[in-house]
């Protein structure tokens, strides 16, 4: 039985990690599948976002799958290191942003599958942290790369240190995640929602403002100065540029082709 569902809304497409009785925790078949899925979802040109989110309301993801670890050779450790960097790297570098929706706790690689993401919105009541440390171990799914990227080094020396876990409100007010779902509301509903403006607008231009701003994450300023100039010029010879400025012309909604 497979660990993930992957389901259309649209031209989005919900991929659901569903080991409820392991905390949605991913074991060596959960990894490879998840790369399996990148390698479909990417391939598909009618995409404009993808939402990963956990089965049930208690976890998102607790990280590894801590019952199969135990029984892993050293070197089968290792290459489910080297697993994590290939399987994951699509959450990051799809042709569409990809947006974590947090049902509940995502601790440990549980987060840092969050983090490979572009963007993380958390249920009220999720909790987050990386206790990696607490296990004789470190984050070993890019962790302790890209939190400092998203929080700043020392906000992300601490978690990582003391392993603190923080609310959904401690991790907004942090910049670990970009909103929390009002009570009472499904966090992938509520993060659809808020997605709107990505979904109606030109997936050319939404392509273009994704690939220059992830560009910022990696290179020095004049270099993604160049990217973000490549990446507008895709736009200035695009059909949506111009749809755009007669519609505002003509005081009308625009309709994008995304050509
Ligand atoms: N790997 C395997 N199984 C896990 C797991 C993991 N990482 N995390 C939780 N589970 C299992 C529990 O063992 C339990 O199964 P069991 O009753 O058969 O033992 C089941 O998931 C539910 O967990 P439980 O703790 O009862 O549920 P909860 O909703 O109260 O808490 C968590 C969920 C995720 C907050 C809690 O289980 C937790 O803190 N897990 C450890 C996470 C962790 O340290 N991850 C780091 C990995 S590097």
């Amino acid at each position: 039985m497979s660990s993930l569902r992957v389901e259309r809304r649209g031209h989005a497409a919900l991929v659901t990690l569903d080991r409820p009785d392991r905390s949605n925790a991913f074991d060596r078949a959960t990894v490879s599948e998840l790369g399996r899925v990148g390698r479909e979802l990417t391939a598909d040109a009618e995409l404009r976002v993808a939402v990963l989110t956990g089965a049930g309301e208690r976890a998102f993801c607790a990280g590894a799958d801590l019952k199969e670890r135990e029984g892993m050779t050293e070197a089968e450790v290792r290459s489910m290191l080297d697993a994590y960097r290939t399987d994951f790297a699509w959450l990051g570098s799809a042709p569409f942003p990809v947006v974590a929706a947090l049902n509940g706790a995502a601790l440990g690689g549980g987060l840092e599958l969050a983090l490979t993401c572009d963007l993380r919105v958390a249920a009220p009541h999720a909790v987050l942290g990386l206790p990696e440390t607490s296990l004789a171990a470190i984050p070993g799914a890019g962790g302790t790369q890209r939190l400092p990227r998203v929080v700043g080094y020392a906000r992300a020396l601490e978690l990582v240190l003391l392993g603190t876990r923080v609310s959904a409100e401690q991790a907004r007010a942090l910049g670990l995640v970009n909103r929390v779902s009002p009570e009472g509301t499904n966090v992938v509903d509520d993060t659809l929602a808020w997605l709107a403006p990505l979904l109606d607008g030109s997936p050319l231009a939404m392509r273009a403002a994704l690939t220059a701003v992830r560009a910022a994450t990696t290179l020095p300023l004049e270099a993604g100065l160049d990217a973000e100039r490549q990446a507008y010029d895709v736009c200035v010879a695009s059909d949506d540029r111009r749809e755009a400025l007669r519609a505002f012309a003509e005081k009308r909604k625009p309709v994008f082709r995304g050509r």
